[in-house]
């Protein structure tokens, strides 16, 4: 994790977004934010795939939906989307950031924290490689399917032979969500210009962290779909002690009324 940079970040968030996959760990979003989780299971799903997650409480789930299909949510109808150690597990990444791009309003932010290969357990994987990504976009991911659980049972779980088949095979039956594609901050900003390029999802880098510390083992991107102008952070007027108390009164409401419109009008 990096704990500090995710919350320094978020101060990008604000209006009606989701987070995708947030399970146990939903990011702490500004008061001004207001954020619906969606997951590919329901939480009693979940509780299933994750059983060493028992003790967590996990964020609930509203809307059980794949990131690769969002038809749950209008076009450009999304303040933003967090999707936090989530690209990862998904077959297909560039029909997810599509779908992301595609329900993200003018202006809208997209938040991705995802883990950095080096200094987490896919240290002894090959990064994913552009060709690859583009690959499965153009002909499915059910092609590359076994070969990522084969990797990850040599590469990530060290089985070697007949034993990496076996294991293999019951991850694959199970469809557990492993990393199918593995980044560093490099290799994921020559994938995010190649998509600019190729497949025309024209975001723009506002923020950006490395991990800082020997414990991070993430890095976060913060991407805008194009609005009219720059894209400029908000500049928070008040203190968060007094911006939380603010919006749990019941001025909350009108006020988060009156930022949407000057949104609106914005954008
Ligand atoms: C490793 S957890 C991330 C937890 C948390 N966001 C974090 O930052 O630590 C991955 C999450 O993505 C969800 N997930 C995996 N594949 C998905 C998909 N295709 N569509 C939506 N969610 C998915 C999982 O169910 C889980 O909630």
């Amino acid at each position: 994790m990096a704990g500090d940079s995710r919350e320094r970040l978020a101060v990008w968030l604000e209006g009606d977004g989701v987070e995708i996959g947030a399970l146990h760990h939903p990011l702490a979003v500004p008061p001004g934010a207001h954020v619906t989780y969606v997951d590919w299971l329901d939480e009693k799903g979940l509780r299933e795939h994750y059983p060493e997650l028992a003790s967590e409480t996990f964020a609930p789930v509203s809307v059980i939906a794949s990131a690769e299909d969002l038809r749950a949510f209008a076009d450009a109808s999304l303040d933003f989307v967090i999707a936090n150690h989530l690209l990862e597990h998904i077959e297909d990444p560039i029909r997810a950031l599509s779908e992301f791009w595609r329900v993200l309003k003018p202006a809208g932010i997209l938040y991705m924290a995802l883990p950095d290969r080096r200094v987490t357990f896919d240290q002894g994987r090959q990064p994913t490689t552009i060709e690859h990504l583009f690959e499965e976009r153009r002909n499915g991911p059910e092609a590359n399917r076994r070969a990522h659980y084969l990797d990850w049972a040599t590469n990530v779980d060290g089985k070697q032979g007949d034993e990496a088949e076996a294991h293999a095979d019951r991850l694959l039956a199970k469809r557990y969500r492993i990393h199918y594609h593995v980044w560093t901050p490099d290799s994921f900003l020559d994938f995010f210009v190649a998509l600019r390029r190729e497949f025309g999802l024209d975001f723009q880098l506002v923020g950006y962290a490395a991990p800082q510390r020997s414990t991070d083992n993430e890095f976060i991107l913060v991407l805008a779909r194009p609005g009219a102008g720059v894209r400029l952070a908000p500049s928070p007027t008040l203190p968060p002690n007094v911006r939380r108390r603010l919006a749990q009164s019941p001025l909350g409401p009108p006020v988060r009324l009156a930022k949407r419109l000057l949104r609106q009008g914005r954008n």
